[in-house]
């Protein structure tokens, strides 16, 4: 079984980008970690990342389409400004996990709204690079 791994803007800058709030972890260091694990749990990743959020629609759609599992979904700052995310979640059957690296309700006022969180499964935030971690465990409950 398949499972989308689907990262949004500035994602692809992480290991350089506010360390102190991001960890010092690239997106592949992740990608790495999730791979180890997804094999021992008997899955399969597909980790991608793009700075535009048409992108990440068509990637729920393929997700839907392709017969995946589930997705890991960290939507950076889409997560709270995009109602067509939103539409996309609530668009297909294939569950999705909304992720964060840092816990955005413990920073800025403006992240406190998730519109990703809101058509979600659940949500796993706060936890750095484990967080996906947590989420990959999550998905395989499922
Ligand atoms: C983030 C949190 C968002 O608020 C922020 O815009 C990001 C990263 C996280 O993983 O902590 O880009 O999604």
């Amino acid at each position: 079984p398949m499972i989308f791994v689907l990262n949004g803007p500035n994602l692809n800058l992480l290991g350089l980008r506010e360390p102190e709030i991001y960890g010092s972890d690239t997106l592949d260091d992740i990608a790495d970690r999730l791979d180890d694990r997804a094999q021992a749990l008997g899955l399969a990743i597909d980790m991608r990342q793009s700075n535009h959020e048409g992108h990440l629609i068509d990637w729920l759609h393929e997700a839907q389409a392709s017969g995946a599992k589930a997705v890991l979904l960290n939507a950076g700052a889409f997560t709270h400004t995009s109602i067509a995310l939103y539409d996309a979640i609530r668009s297909i059957t294939t569950p999705v996990i909304e992720v964060h690296l840092s816990n955005p309700h413990a920073r800025e006022e403006f992240r406190h709204t998730s519109w990703v969180g809101r058509a979600a499964k659940g949500t796993i935030s706060g936890f750095g690079a484990a967080s996906y971690l947590l989420a990959l465990e999550a998905a395989a409950l499922l």
